[in-house]
């Protein structure tokens, strides 16, 4: 916890809500810089353009320095990475105390017996499972294509997700109803939604946020990852990301990754994993219903590599190269983690900007990925910015879906496989038919979400 953390209302704050929201978390003091009705990130991104540089700013007795170019970003994270350190407060009830939220030798310790799980050697063994997973998504979508009913398409991909990782990482059947599992963690992960729990919490009033008590959410939440180690195995495999996890256990010179640690780490894998990774195939999913032109392309794409009917074996699921284009395309239009949070520990300066230890840096990725200096046209969709020879020209540090440095994403690769496999698979079947607003409204929270959600009807070819 860092020293803004309001240790004192935590005794007083019911279980549910300790470690939610505190009024001083930065997720709330960034609040008032999202408000333009039109795109609430823009503030931010006309603020970074025009001032440029380092942007200190005072909100709420909170120095925030705002960061947006490149050179900022590969100081911060990688050559004095070790001078920034997470920041987390707010989000306790997601992570626990999962190495996403720790530093140091500590967090270094916690990564190494886990880091084999996510080589992308490895990556093929994944594949029947995350086709099995795909598989059972395309039954789903059979199912809502003789409905007729719309379908929230986030909700959707993140049980995609939720079962892919379960099957490829850990090895088992997902054994929870993931729509109401992802209904529990949309209570912690909208952070607006905290400040509604804390005040009711601090009125003793009774409140329900959507069809479940925050409380309940918690517990549900808190008791899914004994439930999945608990699930019946799907084959049996013996060098998984959890047995890694329960090996190191079972170490009795590893005291530090207790039960509580394997936990933590699988709610990490069940949130990070998969709200992220879901957000992007969403995202994708309407700019794709925007650019028919391009999903033809993909479709094209899938049918050249796999045939009509064919699944991607390990060498077509390799040559999915425009899909993975415009997977990466839609990440820099639509950057899941859209700023990543430090807290300075010793004093700094950058361009200039005085910076004290406490002082909170915010990294905004939809910033640089939005900057006319780096992209051209950076509201357009044009996949093909992600052709081989145009990457070679681009500043480092400009795209950053997955943060840089030591500290950056863990599973970066195996979301783009996960998500050009889904795309291949769910295309040459389906015509999802985008039925919500245009342009569809973004909802800051901590994850980049859409508003009011992305709703679809599911149409069979
Ligand atoms: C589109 C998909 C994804 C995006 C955009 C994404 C983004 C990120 C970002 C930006 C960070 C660093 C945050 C920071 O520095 O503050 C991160 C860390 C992390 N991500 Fe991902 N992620 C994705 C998918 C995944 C997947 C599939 C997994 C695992 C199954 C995963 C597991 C993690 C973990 C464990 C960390 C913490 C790493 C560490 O601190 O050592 N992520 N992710």
């Amino acid at each position: 916890m860092s020293a803004h953390s309001n240790v004192a209302d935590a005794a007083a704050t019911p279980a549910h809500a300790q470690g939610l929201g505190e009024s001083d978390s930065v997720w709330f003091t960034l609040l008032p810089l999202l408000k333009d009705p039109d795109n609430p990130m823009q503030t931010i991104v006309r603020m970074c353009e025009k001032y440029g540089g380092a942007i200190p700013i005072k909100l709420k007795d909170r120095k925030i320095i705002f960061l947006s170019k490149p050179d900022h970003f590969k100081k911060v994270m990688v050559t004095d990475a070790d001078n920034y350190i997470k920041y987390f407060d707010g989000l306790r009830p997601i992570f626990g105390k999962s190495m996403i939220t720790i530093d140091g030798a500590l967090w270094q310790k916690i990564r190494t017996p886990q880091q084999a799980a996510f080589h992308p050697k490895k990556f093929e063994e994944y594949l029947p499972f995350l086709l099995d997973a795909i598989r059972s998504k395309v039954d789903r979508w059979e199912k809502h294509a003789e409905s007729g009913k719309s379908v929230e398409m986030v909700e959707e991909t993140w049980t995609l997700a939720a079962d892919m990782i379960c099957r490829a990482l850990f090895d088992r059947e997902m054994p929870f109803n993931p729509h109401f599992v992802f209904g529990c963690v949309k209570t912690y992960t909208d952070v607006q939604n905290h400040k509604a729990i804390r005040d009711k919490s601090q009125h003793q009033e009774d409140f329900s946020t959507a069809d479940t008590s925050a409380a309940d959410a918690m517990k549900t939440w808190g008791s899914t990852p004994d439930k999945v180690m608990g699930a019946s195995h799907v084959d049996d495999r013996q060098s998984t990301l959890l047995q890694m996890m329960l090996d190191a256990e079972a170490d009795p010179d590893f005291p530090e990754f207790d039960h509580q640690q394997v936990v933590d780490e699988m709610k990490q894998y069940l949130w990070a994993g998969t709200e992220t990774t879901a957000l992007t195939l969403a995202w994708c999913l309407y700019l794709l219903s925007q650019h028919p032109d391009v999903k033809e392309k993909v479709r094209a794409e899938a049918r050249a590599l796999c045939g009509e009917d064919g699944e991607p074996d390990w060498e077509a699921a390799q040559n999915l190269t425009y899909t993975k284009m415009v997977i990466q395309e839609t990440m820099r239009m639509y950057p899941p983690i859209w700023t990543f949070i430090r807290e300075a520990a010793v004093e700094d300066e950058i361009d200039g900007v005085k910076i004290a230890p406490g002082d909170t840096i915010a990294m905004c990725s939809y910033a640089v990925h939005h900057n006319p200096e780096y992209w051209n046209d950076p509201y357009e969709f044009r996949p093909e910015r992600f052709s081989k020879e145009r990457m070679k020209a681009r500043a480092k540090y400009s795209y950053l879906p997955f943060a840089a440095g030591k500290r950056s994403c863990i599973g970066g690769a195996l979301s783009q496989l996960e998500n050009a496999l889904a795309l291949a698979m769910l295309l040459r079947k389906f015509e999802p038919e985008y039925v919500g607003p245009v342009p569809a409204q973004i909802f800051p929270t901590v994850t980049l979400t859409p508003k009011e959600g992305l709703h679809f009807k599911i149409r069979k070819l």
